[in-house]
């Protein structure tokens, strides 16, 4: 096995230029969705950036009857369909699909895997791959050993010189017995360092990216400790549902599904030791301590630390109606399966120790984006005693893995003027502005390390039964805990209590918004983006469940509500109805722009998801924007009854005030 070294890396042995090593790739489930939409796409990309060899070919098995040239036609239509490249490249296309060969067969046929091994031979002599076979199991892990037992009888592994790999995709087991048998399984035929087990997202250019920031930046890696981190949060949050899938998912849930095994990978990446090296065993080896210092809970510590949710019928961003999980195609309408969860967990180790790591992830919200945000500590704030600054905003240092793709910081900074105020404003690099390399699938990364037999990227044994024994107790206390499902709406921001949560903590989830949601509210809508990018990061988000009370009458306000999603009733002393507020309306202004107690008790009318602007913040929005004012007066003025006299009035005092405290 040549001993390898990662594009990420840099390339000790292989330029990241250079095309892989040469090789026969076989593909069991080749018919099969995998196939189509992820791995013929990466291996075209691959063919466009010239990373793969002329000594390679491709052959397809699966029960299909296909022949190699009906398989070559259908693939050549679907690559055109599921390409990520802006421009279709026909010449190489042709060069990749001359390569590709199909046999049929059932994973237990003999007779299929002889007719199997002569057509690998006949390859092998053509394209002079060396004998290196990579075998993809593009099926479902039931079948790996099948298929192992099957290449064994016929006489793959001795038949010829060369390395022999095997890539398996997931799931890795459904817990943590079912994976010990599965390892068994596989260790049965093959032996580690054969196995590449597949984690798409380490295929992602952004996770990989968060150990080259890490470690190739000195700014960031002393603060990178319990003594500067005040806690991390991961959010994987999805706008699809189960895309007809309702089957698998069904049996997985979100902890299955994305945690055990995507999350904890990048919680891995953030959080392990530096490794001596990117040799791919020093980083397994890293990964593979952190995760053992997770610390694992009982059921007590999972009914504190964990939240588990399910969608309701809802509707998408774009306003289209959806059904709720257990309306989904072959879900159960009775079942219990978690589609969101939020957890607490604590790393036990000299770095880590006591600092929270939240983790987020559910399908059907709001939008769709995967974040990671390490917050750091707040300076004591005793200096600005006597300033008009009431309070420091933390720093974030935030990883946007998807869709959008970069790293920001949020920081603050003296507002102009000749008082001190502050702002919190953020420097943020874009990859799509800083590089120009064309949209991956995310496999290219995982195919070429795989033939070039690094396996920096994929997980180990250990790894994969270390993330279950963390995962496990929370599926034996859900197990036996009855959910009171569904507890959010599609299209929602996530199930109230996994806020509460949080905010349990005294901390909040960092909900990321960008200019477009923002621009869609009518209060901003022409807003200039100035503003807008100062209510990115003013704006908290706030969930509340029907019935709740977001505001009372009589309280003296601080906050102004945005509504995201949602409806409020409105209601005056005696509790009778004013008016229903719906999503991009606002309310509690009054009391922000005088200083009189709230003339309504405001309550979610149904599931709500609503952003808080503080009075701070709104106090500086106003004071640098008089025609943001107007349009707020006008409205408050359209409600209340309020006169103009009387806010402009109270609004100077409350700014004289602020100014002399
Ligand atoms: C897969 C899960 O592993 O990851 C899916 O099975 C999920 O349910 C997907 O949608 C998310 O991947 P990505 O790359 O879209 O974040």
């Amino acid at each position: 096995m040549t001993q390898g070294s990662s594009v990420l890396s840099g390339g000790r042995m292989h330029s990241p230029q250079s095309p892989a090593e040469p090789c026969v790739m076989v593909i069991f489930g080749a018919s099969g969705d995998l196939t189509k939409r992820l791995l013929v796409p990466a291996l075209y990309n691959l063919a466009c950036d010239g990373l793969l060899p002329d000594q390679f070919a491709i052959a397809g098995v699966a029960m299909d009857e296909f022949t190699t040239e009906s398989f070559r036609e259908k693939m050549s239509h679907d690559v055109r369909q599921f390409s990520t490249r802006k421009e279709f490249d026909a010449e190489t296309w042709d060069w990749l699909c001359s390569r590709i060969y199909y046999t049929p067969g059932k994973f237990d046929d003999d007779a299929a895997f002889a007719r199997l091994a002569e057509l690998v031979a006949q390859l092998d002599q053509q394209y002079q791959t060396s004998g290196n076979v990579l075998f993809y199991m593009a099926t479902p892990p039931s079948v790996f050993g099948l298929i192992s037992d099957s290449l064994d009888k016929a006489g793959f592994k001795t038949s010829s010189d060369g390395w022999k790999r095997i890539i398996v995709e997931k799931p890795f087991g459904t817990d943590l017995p079912s994976a010990l048998a599965l390892n068994r399984e596989i260790l049965k035929y093959w032996t580690e360092d054969q196995i590449y087990r597949i984690d798409h997202y380490l295929g992602k250019e952004t996770v990989q990216n968060i150990i080259a920031f890490r470690f190739s930046n000195g700014m960031f890696e002393p603060l990178w400790n319990r003594n500067f981190v005040d806690h991390i949060q991961f959010s994987v949050a999805e706008a699809v549902g189960v895309e007809g899938r309702g089957a698998y998912y069904d049996k997985s849930g979100v902890l299955r599904d994305m945690m055990q095994n995507h999350m904890f990978q990048m919680l891995a990446y953030l959080c392990m030791e530096p490794p001596i090296s990117f040799a791919p065993e020093a980083v397994r080896n890293e990964k593979s301590k952190v995760l053992e210092a997770v610390r694992i809970m009982d059921a007590d510590a999972v009914r504190a630390n964990t939240v588990r949710g399910q969608y309701g019928p809802g509707s998408t961003a774009d306003g289209k109606a959806v059904p709720g999980y257990r309306e989904e195609p072959s879900v159960p309408p009775n079942s219990n399966t978690e589609t969101f969860a939020a957890v607490k967990l604590f790393i036990d180790n000299w770095r880590w120790l006591g600092v929270p790591i939240y983790l987020r992830s559910g399908k059907r919200l709001w939008k769709r984006g995967t974040e990671i945000v390490v917050q750091l500590k707040n300076p004591p704030d005793v200096v600005f005693r006597g300033t008009p600054v009431e309070s420091l905003e933390p720093n974030r240092l935030i990883f946007h893995i998807q869709p959008d793709q970069g790293i920001e910081l949020r920081f603050q900074a003296k507002t102009p003027g000749p008082e001190m105020a502050l702002q919190s404003v953020n420097m943020r690099f874009d990859y799509s502005q800083a590089f120009t390399a064309s949209r991956a699938v995310g496999y290219e990364v995982l195919i070429y390390n795989c033939m070039n037999g690094d396996a920096t990227l994929f997980s180990r044994t250990d790894l994969v039964e270390t993330a279950w024994r963390i995962a496990q107790p929370m599926l034996d206390a859900w197990k036996n805990e009855p959910a009171d499902f569904p507890n959010y709406a599609a299209g929602s921001w996530g199930p109230k209590p996994a806020f509460e949560l949080i905010e349990r903590d005294g901390r909040k989830w960092v909900e990321l918004l960008n200019r477009e949601s923002l621009a869609r509210v009518p209060l901003f809508e022409g807003a200039d983006p100035v503003l807008l990018a100062s209510l990115i990061m003013a704006l908290k988000p706030v969930v509340f469940q029907p019935g709740d009370e977001v505001v009372r009458r009589g309280e003296i306000g601080r906050e102004l509500y945005l509504i995201s999603r949602g409806e409020v009733d409105v209601t005056d002393a005696t509790g009778a109805v004013l008016a229903t507020l719906g999503e991009g309306n606002f309310f509690g202004e009054i009391s922000l722009l005088t200083s009189a107690p709230r003339n309504a008790t405001v309550r979610a009318k149904s599931h709500c998801d609503l952003f808080v602007l503080e009075k701070s913040d709104f106090a500086r929005v106003l004071r640098d924007r008089p025609h943001f004012l107007k349009t707020i007066m006008e409205i408050a003025q359209g409600r209340y009854n309020v006169s103009a006299d009387e806010v402009l009035s109270d609004h100077a005092a409350a700014h004289a005030e602020s100014h002399s405290a």
